[in-house]
């Protein structure tokens, strides 16, 4: 466990279908919220039980007030060599001079359509071009950046090609993500488009497309186009055959920390930090709970307490 994911807010301001119903969810109140003190103090405990790197995820972080100033905060802390973000994109844009000026080591920005009117349909929301130019000022910033396409059956797999053309001259990584049946829908293994058939898509379409080298821990296994500056990822979210080199924990924007995308929580650290546990007894939890990491997400599937069918949104877990 080196690699911490920390949702701030457990809001969305896009209502994608795979993740939220059309209504959105119920939020909780504000007082429910990890503050930024209390992810600051946790971070720190993470990192004294080895965690290096940092991951601040949506929806969109940027839904959360005074979110530079905590980066700038997080930045501080000793130890920790990468802070990253995750967005849906949709206000991130007045921000990227501020990141970049704070020393941001790289932004995940979530697009599923580059077609205007499609991307409305799987957002329900007319955001298309807000998170379009926020793409235009990563790249004009310099900030290293990753697009995060979640690919649906019969929604959006006819733009794959089109998508990956994206990293023809940028230099990011494009990368296609199984859908995941997160939002409380009884989804069947043959309603999602896996990642043989996105290969098969890329293969079908760029002729000089090789296997790349995937670094460690990365759950993308990395293509290259020829000619094409940046590089494909293919993410088997669902598949989930990357398991074994995860160094991930999570941490919800409620406090509740996760092994694992799969499990429904295992330890619940805000509550131990209201309830005035010192540190080193946080700590100890912590360590106790990565002990009880499962093998894999479908064995954290299957050990989930309160539902089996998952109905959280990724707006809480973050991703
Ligand atoms: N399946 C796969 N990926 C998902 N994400 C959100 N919900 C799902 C899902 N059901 C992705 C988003 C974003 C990241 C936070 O998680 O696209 O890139
Ligand atoms: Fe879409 Fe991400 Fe918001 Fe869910 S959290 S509605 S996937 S942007």
């Amino acid at each position: 466990m080196d690699y911490l994911r920390i949702a701030v807010t457990d809001r969305c301001n896009l209502r994608c279908f795979y993740c939220m119903p059309a209504e959105g969810i119920d939020y909780l109140p504000k007082k429910e919220l990890m503050t930024y003190e209390e992810i600051l103090r946790a971070t720190s405990l993470f990192r004294d039980l080895g965690v290096n790197k940092v991951r601040i995820t949506g929806g969109e972080p940027f839904l959360r007030k005074g979110l530079i100033n905590f980066l700038k905060e997080l930045k501080t802390i000793k130890g920790l060599e990468k802070v990253h973000i995750t967005t849906n994109g949709v206000l991130t844009a007045q921000y990227i001079e501020d990141l970049k000026r704070i020393g941001i080591d790289g932004v995940n920005l979530s697009i599923d359509s580059i077609d205007k009117e499609n991307f409305k349909k799987i957002t329900r929301r007319d955001e298309f071009d807000n998170v379009f130019s926020c793409l235009q000022k990563l790249i004009e910033a310099d900030i290293h950046t990753k697009l995060n396409v979640v690919v649906m059956k019969g929604k959006n797999e006819h733009e794959i090609p089109a998508i990956a053309e994206l990293a023809k001259h940028r230099n990011i990584h494009v990368r296609f993500i199984e859908e995941m049946p997160f939002n409380g829908s009884d989804y069947s293994t043959s309603d999602i488009w896996n990642h043989q058939q996105i290969i098969h898509s890329l293969e079908s379409n760029f002729k000089t497309i090789e296997r790349d080298i995937t670094p460690k821990n990365d759950p993308a296994t990395l293509y290259q186009i020829k000619g094409h500056e940046g590089k494909i990822g293919v993410i088997p979210a669902f598949s989930r055959t990357f398991c074994g080199t995860c160094n991930r924990i999570r941490m919800t924007a409620l406090g509740t920390i996760k092994n694992c995308l799969y499990d429904d929580g295992v330890l619940d650290i805000k509550q131990l930090m209201r309830t005035g546990e010192k540190d080193e007894s946080i700590k100890s939890e912590l360590m106790r709970i990565s002990m009880q990491k499962a093998q894999n997400g479908h064995q954290a599937e299957a050990a989930r307490k309160n539902t089996k069918v998952i109905g959280e949104s990724m707006s809480t877990i973050g991703g």
